[in-house]
């Protein structure tokens, strides 16, 4: 793993992943916007909205808020909040928060969307899955997975919206690298931004397991995922 700072990042480019499979950019967004833009988002969002299962994604598609608890609707078990933002629509308080995360995705990469906001890579279409994950208090969690089985390589890139030891106190980001357990939750504060390569091994240990299970919105871990995936033509 390897930690830097926003112009070390800009400095270096592609050639961080010569030497690691996972990047954290210090700092990289500013901490004080995004709590206020989450602290609206959880006021506004509607939990009596939420699906169980959304099915595949399709081009101009509504946005949906969905509730994960197990392995029944997706390939890897989860306990997770999920709200899809996409880009065609674009409504949450993270708007632009997400167009500023592609960017540095995109810059990173070398790659460009088109007008409609499709990638043409390797002879696919892909499209941005911009997503605000809620891992609840009781025990939100990811198991243990790589990203590669549905991404088309592309690194998923989050950035953390909540602290360990403020906003929780257990659990959290882990990954696999040569062999070894790295507990990045430990170093990851508000504004961060960490991604890694799509075989990397990695999860979520659950959050806050030992405390009663509360399905509301103000406590727990949040955070922003953008993957970009084949998304068929509706
Ligand atoms: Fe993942």
């Amino acid at each position: 793993m390897r930690v830097v700072s926003r112009s070390e990042f800009f400095d270096s480019g592609a050639k961080l992943f010569d030497d690691t499979d996972i990047i954290v950019i210090k700092s990289c967004f500013e901490p004080n916007s995004l709590q206020t833009a989450l602290t609206q988002f959880q006021q506004t969002y509607k939990i009596s909205e939420e699906i169980k299962i959304s099915g595949p994604n399709s081009y101009n598609r509504s946005n949906y808020n969905r509730l994960d608890i197990g392995d029944f609707s997706q390939s890897n078990a989860r306990f997770v909040r999920t709200c899809v933002d996409f880009d065609w629509n674009r409504s949450t308080q993270f708007a632009e928060v997400f167009i500023e995360l592609q960017e540095i995705r995109d810059w990173f990469l070398d790659i460009k969307p088109s007008a409609d906001h499709t990638y043409s890579l390797d002879g696919k279409t892909l499209a941005n899955l911009p997503k605000i994950l809620h891992y609840p208090q009781g025990g939100g969690f990811m198991c243990r997975h790589y990203d590669g089985y549905n991404n088309d390589c592309i690194p998923n890139i989050l950035i953390s919206l909540t602290k360990r030891g403020v906003d929780f106190s257990e659990g959290g980001v882990y990954y696999e690298e040569d062999g070894c357990h790295i507990d990045a939750e430990e170093l990851l504060e508000v504004g961060d931004v960490y991604f890694h390569t799509s075989s990397t091994i990695h999860g979520v240990n659950a959050v806050d397991a030992s405390q009663e299970l509360d399905l509301s919105l103000n406590q727990g871990r949040w955070a922003l995922l953008l993957s970009l995936e084949a998304i068929p033509a509706s």
